[in-house]
């Protein structure tokens, strides 16, 4: 094998006229097991929603990876930036609109299964990656790559420099 490592970063767009790239986490918990109805209508309705996203590039998804630890699912994608998201998230038109409803009027009344969103604006000064010997992973397979440099891998806290 060979013993040159490589070392790339996320190629970050610049922010010009929308919100500029986000991050969003989707995830599940099962919290009853048994309650097989209640959560695997939320993983099939998780699934239908990545398969059209997929499917549809033009809706804004970049990219997405999926994991699963125990009973948590989570799903990190990255969007083009927020407008695409909530336009998406709120049209009667796409797959996301009817299954919040369906969440709300069915499923929350019962607390079988756990669903949680996160969303996170990302822009060229406050954040950073590093890839090592990895395959195009994370915002890099949704983005692109670019050489790494040594500010590529994070924002410099002046505050706690190491001292030459
Ligand atoms: C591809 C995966 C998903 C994405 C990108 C996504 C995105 C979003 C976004 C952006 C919102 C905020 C909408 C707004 O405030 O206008 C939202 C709300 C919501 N989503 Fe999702 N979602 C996903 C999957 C799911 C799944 C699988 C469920 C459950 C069946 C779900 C249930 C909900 C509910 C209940 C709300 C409203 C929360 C509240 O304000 O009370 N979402 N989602």
């Amino acid at each position: 094998m060979s013993e040159r490592k490589t070392r790339y970063a996320a190629a970050i767009p610049d922010r010009q006229s929308h919100s500029g790239l986000v991050l969003f986490h989707v995830g599940m918990r099962i919290n009853r097991l048994r309650s097989t109805k209640q959560w695997g209508s939320v993983l099939l309705a998780m699934s239908r929603m990545l398969r059209e996203l997929e499917e549809h590039p033009a809706l804004g998804m970049l990219g997405s990876e999926s994991y699963r630890s125990g009973r948590r699912f989570l799903g990190v994608q990255y969007w083009r930036d927020l407008e695409s998201l909530h336009a998406w998230s709120r049209s009667g038109d796409h797959s996301h609109f009817p299954a919040w409803r369906t969440f709300n009027r069915a499923i929350k009344a019962s607390d079988a299964v756990g669903v949680f969103h996160e969303t996170f604006v990302i822009g060229p000064d406050g954040s950073g990656t590093l890839y090592v010997d990895m395959p195009p992973t994370g915002m890099a397979r949704a983005v692109g790559s670019a050489p790494a440099t040594r500010s590529s891998a994070g924002p410099i806290d002046v505050a706690h420099q190491p001292e030459h």
